[in-house]
């Protein structure tokens, strides 16, 4: 029986040892039960992770709750993290609940405030052992009307990021280096030579968000210039839907949730097994 890990324990590692390990979005029992069934038959560490909408739509206890159980039951080693926490009371809230690791997204303040920012809730979280994800630059939605060049003005600076890890003590960093939330229209153009100049003056492990739709080259490559963490979202979100579709078109009839959901559950399985292989912590539990 293993009990939740924080982010540093999982992040370092695959840091250390060039992989990534898989952060998927949750927000109800199927999702969760299908990360962690595809990390326990690829023995992979993984990350549940819950938005403030996740949050919001589950209810604090819910999540926590079925976290804690996925740590304690899952034979691969999980955390239990915040995804973009942008108030600082949601973050003390999940410190409370029981969260592993958690993400401060100051990322819509000028870099001073930033780091004021993210350093209250890392001098917090670290009190109480908990691991720090913070956000440089804008990562930003593929809904948002901008073009490339204000696209290319929110990316993160290489020098800035070095300044904001020393001053916050962050544990990881989500930098924006081309990827968005959401389905890209086109193929996302990834500035990788950017990624390999943040990673040669930060020391802490550097995190992709935005990464559904990412060809399985280009996270490979990310990867191998120094990416630790992968955030999906939106893959798992259209299988599940797709699978639900599905069902229904062929079983209009059908009430049961269970018979519902469970194809659902096992689609997602399957796409996040795909995920978890191409990020390279397969064994690495
Ligand atoms: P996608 O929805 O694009 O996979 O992004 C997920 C994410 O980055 C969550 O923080």
């Amino acid at each position: 029986m293993i009990m939740l890990v924080t982010g540093n324990e999982l992040l370092l590692q695959a840091q250390k040892n060039k992989y990534a390990i898989g952060a998927f979005n949750v927000n109800n029992m199927e999702i969760i039960q299908a990360i962690i069934s595809a990390a326990e038959e690829l023995n992979s560490p993984v990350i549940l992770q819950a938005s403030q909408g996740g949050i919001k739509y589950a209810g604090i206890d819910y999540i926590a709750g079925l976290g804690k159980i996925a740590g304690r039951n899952a034979n691969v080693p999980v955390a239990l993290h915040l995804d973009h926490g942008t108030d600082f009371d949601q973050v003390m809230l999940c410190l409370r609940h029981g969260f592993t690791s958690v993400m401060i997204d100051g990322s819509r303040f000028p870099l001073k405030e930033n780091i004021e920012f993210t350093k209250r809730v890392v001098d917090i979280a670290h009190a109480v052992g908990v691991s720090v994800e913070a956000e440089l630059g804008k990562i930003g939605g593929t809904e948002d009307h901008i073009t490339v060049d204000e696209r290319e003005a929110t990316m993160t600076d290489p020098e800035e990021a070095r300044i904001f890890v020393e001053e916050t003590g962050v544990d990881s960093l989500a930098i924006a280096v081309g990827t968005a939330h959401g389905v890209y229209r086109g193929e996302p153009k990834i500035d990788f030579d950017r990624i390999k100049a943040i990673r040669e003056l930060v020391d802490v492990p550097l995190v992709l968000h935005g990464s559904s739709g990412v060809p399985e080259e280009s996270l490979r490559r990310a990867i191998s210039l120094g990416i630790s963490k992968i955030n999906i979202d939106t893959d798992v979100r259209a299988t599940f839907a797709k699978g639900v579709k599905e069902f229904l078109l062929e079983n209009p009839d059908e009430i049961d949730p269970r018979k519902i959901l469970g194809p659902a559950r096992k689609a997602m399985k399957e796409a996040i097994k795909k995920k978890i292989e191409i990020f390279g912590s397969v064994d690495k539990a």
